[in-house]
């Protein structure tokens, strides 16, 4: 069984033991939705303030969502459109703080205020995307960036190991 722990002590600080124990939850696993599907639980229900959280893959054409926690969403992404098709098309990390000033934003969930996108890349190939969703604006600031980067890399890294019998 999974016990949860408290997060504690300063944002970096919780963001080094929210990724231990993403970490511990991918340890030896490698098969992606089974990660994707652990870690969105797990971020979903350590993190305040947040309203989705999950991941979409790369289907060679398009963004496909995955595993996720949060209102069912839409299923597919073009990579010219929205916050995630940004993210897949310029590699870079998208911080929104207000998804309604941004050109383009897919509104899954109207509740969706801000939001953090996390390219998922091995080398050049594109596996996808990382998305949280929260319903206040500006709900993401440097620290989560980093702490979320992190566990994106964490994802990729045990998608891309072998599997331990
Ligand atoms: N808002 C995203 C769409 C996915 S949902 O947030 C789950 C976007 O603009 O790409």
């Amino acid at each position: 069984m999974f016990a949860t722990a408290d997060l504690t002590g300063t944002k970096p600080e919780q963001y080094a033991q929210l990724l231990a124990q993403a970490r511990a939850l991918v340890a030896g696993e490698s098969d992606r939705i089974a990660n994707a599907a652990n870690l969105s639980a797990l971020v979903y229900h350590a993190l305040p303030q947040l309203n989705w959280v999950g991941f979409y893959f790369f289907d060679g054409t398009e963004l496909v969502v995955g595993p996720f926690q949060g209102l069912p969403a839409c299923v597919r992404i073009p990579l010219d459109k929205g916050v995630c098709g940004a993210a897949a098309r310029s590699r870079r990390t998208q911080r929104v703080d207000d998804v309604n000033a941004f050109d383009g934003h897919i509104a899954c969930d109207s509740a969706s205020q801000s939001e953090l996108v996390v390219p998922l890349y091995v080398d050049d190939a594109l596996l996808g995307v990382f998305d949280i969703d929260s319903p206040v604006t500006q709900r993401f600031d440097d620290d989560d960036q980093a702490g979320l980067e992190a566990i994106a890399a964490c994802f990729v890294a045990a998608c891309i190991a072998e599997t331990v019998a």
